[in-house]
């Protein structure tokens, strides 16, 4: 079947479309309900399904014969290491992980957090959390304390686990001192804490609610997988949305394994048995779906890298990893790609490797530039497929489907809505707007299985986050247009969120720390354009009236402020001093405007701007710095 026929069976019988491909994966109760409605008229799939997400990926390729196959082969060129794990190692592993989290207290419906590096044992802390239906949530080891313990007193875990440190390039980061500060400044305390030692660097002293990794997984017997309900939470993930909140996206079971098995087969073309590398971190959608989850229950071999596309120790890293474990399709954000091409313009060390078992090359979490493409496809001739998708949704939502009919490419476009999303462009009224026009990109519902389910214990922002500005329609939060050949063009985010090398940030969050400063009266955080990064943000403050301070130590403090608060991770380094905003007259800060002066992009002063003089004064200030347009 074609895509286009393939697509339109999943918009127009989303019953039988869903329910064919349910059968995809193993149920301990297969679902007769395929599609019904929550209390608030919301989707949900499989409603009466029973499964366990840890058996499809790990159990059940054991019972069919392949436990010695790879599962996870973890590569980390900081540590200088390279360990593979069969299937029967990881559910070996896992097992006793898990007998050992019962034996911490933790029952199915409570929650653990996890704050790791890129080590297996993330992985195996998933999968074990999955197997006895531990919601689990996973925190970015790139937030700092005070991030996690914003997280630690919404979902509340009984258990935290973590490692001793990670590695960012060759500094050592020790993770468990970030841990206890956040446990000091979270109101709620999670009972206990595992630890895997790394044995790098200093040992670190045991506080009295730790406990250590390796002794509870060896002293501890394998516990089978329970069966969950389809709509059992497998999983809270935090993303940043337009207030200084972070949302906790809600994942289900059932629609979520299916949309991965379909995932890796219809989208990213991948065979069981083949090698697949996502070069993402667990702490980031992509970690979740397509480094531990998608991968194994698709029976694929998962790369689990430590490491960054430069430095680690150079711009070869990707290629060698490539070519020694015979990766098939592989996952990574344009930036990885510009960072790449910025130290090895011309490819030299692409030629010295060979990459002949690769056969695509996808791109996602940021907008991809045409040339940073045009570069990858001049040295590597393999398609280059741009898609797009969220946390939110768990799964591509555009893209082009490989493993169903690869479609001509079109540079700056993500391709094709994915099947299962009605995706439209619809103009500030909710209606539909013509090819080529700009406007909003929502999703008709119902969104397609695995999706997210609602915001953890906040329906309220579920609501108006994502349904009430355009009914019976999910509101994405990016702009973009549709060509009359269907190709769809993201545009960029349409709200206060950044996309910061592939990170997504809050514009929001950053200015109430940059407004919680001593020495501010107002601000505004807005993200610019940056050539390696996509964007970075800049913080623009006014002073309170006869404050003292040197713009110099204002702007070291702040940067500080921000690092300490939400982590190095935000990159906030540019800060410039002005002496007012622009604003509308009812006193709202003009941020598209500002992003249009240090961009250097054209803009007309709106009517609204009670005093124009403002933009020359900031004007003059940026003119002082190598910010922006103005380098
Ligand atoms: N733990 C602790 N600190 C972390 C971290 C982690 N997991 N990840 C990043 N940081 C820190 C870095 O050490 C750096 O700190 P510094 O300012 O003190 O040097 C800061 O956060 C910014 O890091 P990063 O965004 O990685 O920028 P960089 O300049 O070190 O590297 C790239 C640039 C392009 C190489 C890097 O951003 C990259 O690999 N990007 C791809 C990201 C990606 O794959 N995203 C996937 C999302 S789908
Ligand atoms: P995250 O939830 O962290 O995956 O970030 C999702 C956001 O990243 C989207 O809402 C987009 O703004 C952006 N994004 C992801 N993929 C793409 C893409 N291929 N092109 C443009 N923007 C993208």
């Amino acid at each position: 079947m074609n895509y286009e026929e393939f697509y339109k069976k999943s918009i127009e019988n989303p019953v039988q479309f869903w329910a064919e491909q349910a059968d995809a994966i193993d149920w301990y109760q297969k679902p007769t309900t395929i599609l019904s409605q929550d209390a608030n008229d919301y989707p949900l799939w499989y409603q009466d399904g029973l499964l366990n997400c840890c058996y499809l990926a790990v159990d059940k390729h054991i019972q069919d014969g392949y436990g010695d196959q790879i599962a996870y082969i973890y590569d980390s060129p900081v540590t200088q290491t390279i360990k593979k794990y069969t299937y029967s190692e990881v559910k070996s592993e896992v097992a006793k992980l898990a007998g050992g989290l019962l034996s911490l207290g933790l029952k199915k419906g409570e929650t653990a957090i996890i704050y790791m590096p890129m080590i297996p044992q993330a992985a195996f802390a998933m999968l074990a959390c999955a197997r006895i239906g531990v919601t689990h949530s996973v925190v970015f080891g790139g937030f700092a304390p005070h991030e996690l313990a914003i997280r630690i007193d919404d979902c509340k875990p009984r258990v935290i686990l973590t490692a001793s440190s990670g590695i960012e390039i060759d500094r050592l980061i020790a993770y468990k001192p970030l841990v206890d500060e956040a446990i000091a400044q979270a109101t709620h305390k999670p009972k206990k804490v595992v630890v895997l030692n790394r044995k790098l660097g200093a040992r670190i002293p045991f506080k009295k609610y730790d406990v250590d990794y390796d002794a509870l997984v060896y002293g501890s017997e394998e516990t089978p997988c329970v069966p969950v309900e389809s709509t059992h939470p497998l999983y809270v993930l935090y993303t940043s949305g337009t207030t200084g909140k972070p949302k906790g996206i809600l994942r289900d079971t059932g629609g979520y394994a299916t949309a991965l098995k379909f995932s890796m087969q219809k989208i990213y073309g991948v065979n069981e048995g083949e090698v697949f590398w996502a070069a993402s971190d667990v702490g980031w959608v992509v970690g979740h779906s397509f480094i531990v989850y998608g991968p194994l229950i698709n029976r694929n071999t998962s790369v689990i890298f430590e490491g960054k596309p430069i430095r680690t120790p150079d711009a070869s890293t990707f290629w060698r990893i490539i070519e020694e474990h015979k990766v098939c399709a592989m996952f990574t954000a344009p930036t990885a790609i510009r960072a790449i091409k910025k130290e090895d313009p011309n490819g030299e060390f692409i030629k010295q490797y060979d990459l002949s078992s690769l056969r695509t090359q996808f791109l996602a979490g940021e907008r991809c530039d045409v040339a940073t493409l045009e570069w990858y496809r001049a040295h590597i001739p393999i398609p280059a497929i741009d898609h797009w998708w969220q946390t939110e949704s768990g799964w591509p939502m555009i893209a082009n489907m490989m493993g169903v009919e690869y479609l001509p490419i079109k540079p700056g476009s993500t391709g094709k809505a994915v099947c299962g999303y009605d995706i439209q462009i619809v103009g500030e009224n909710g209606l539909e707007l013509e090819p080529n026009e700009e406007g909003y990109l929502v999703i008709k519902l119902p969104l397609p299985p695995g999706t997210l389910l609602d915001i953890w214990k906040d329906h309220p922002s579920f609501q108006s986050s994502y349904l009430n500005r355009f009914p019976g329609y999910y509101f994405s939060g990016d702009g973009g247009y549709k060509d009359a050949d269907g190709y769809i063009y993201v545009t960029g985010r349409v709200d206060d969120v950044i996309n910061v090398a592939g990170h997504r940030l809050s514009t929001a969050e950053m200015e109430e720390i940059v407004a919680s400063h001593h020495s501010v009266a107002e601000c505004a955080v807005i993200g610019i354009n940056d050539e390696l990064k996509g964007q970075i943000p800049l913080a623009l403050v006014v002073t309170k009236l006869g404050e003292e301070i040197e713009h110099f130590q204002l702007q070291y403090e702040i940067v500080q402020l921000v690092r300490e608060q939400i982590g190095a991770v935000a990159a906030l380094r540019d800060v410039i001093v002005v002496q007012r905003l622009p604003k509308t007259r009812s006193g709202k800060i003009l941020r598209k405007l500002l992003r249009s002066i240090v961009d250097g992009e054209n803009f007309q002063v709106p009517s609204t701007i009670d005093d124009e003089a403002i933009i020359a004064e900031i004007q003059e200030e940026l003119a002082k710095t190598k910010i922006g347009s103005y380098k």
